[in-house]
């Protein structure tokens, strides 16, 4: 089915200059952009995007990570957007990804991971509504 789902180019790999590689990556996939904006996200909304894991451990490490720099944030749709998403990022842990993923490619380490996705069609659903108005996702 035609899908949703909200990606996260986070601070380590904008600051290594490859949001262009990720964002080839995407479009070779078959997903497209329908909806971006780098923004330097406040500790309040990267605490808010996070909520679900505020009784983690890595919460605190997560939250200043995420606020360290500039995060790239997209809307993808495609086909199974969700599932593809996740497969092209590879494993949450970069030693754990495999060979050609994103993270694999390009994660230094479980904080600094190179980007999010959401884990579920219901969760994107939330995600993107978190950081784009409707009016601000390009049907396409
Ligand atoms: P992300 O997909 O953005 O969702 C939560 C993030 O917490 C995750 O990617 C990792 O970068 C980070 N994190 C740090 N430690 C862990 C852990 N032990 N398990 C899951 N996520 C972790």
């Amino acid at each position: 089915a035609l899908e949703r789902t909200l990606s996260i180019i986070k601070p380590d790999a904008v600051a290594k200059n490859v949001i262009g590689e990720i964002y080839s990556r995407f479009e070779k996939a078959g997903l497209k952009v329908v909806a971006a904006k780098m923004k330097q996200l406040s500790r309040q909304e990267a605490e808010g995007f996070y909520a679900v894991h505020r009784e983690r451990p890595f919460f605190n490490a997560l939250v200043e990570f995420m606020i360290s720099g500039p995060v790239m944030v997209q809307a993808l749709e495609g086909e199974g957007a969700v599932l593809k998403n996740r497969e092209l990022m590879g494993a949450t842990n970069p030693k754990e990804a495999e060979a050609g993923t994103i993270r694999a490619d390009f994660a230094d380490s479980i904080d600094a991971n190179a980007v999010h996705g959401s884990d579920s069609l219901e969760n994107a659903a939330v995600e993107i509504a978190y950081f784009f108005p409707a009016t601000d996702v390009f049907a396409r």
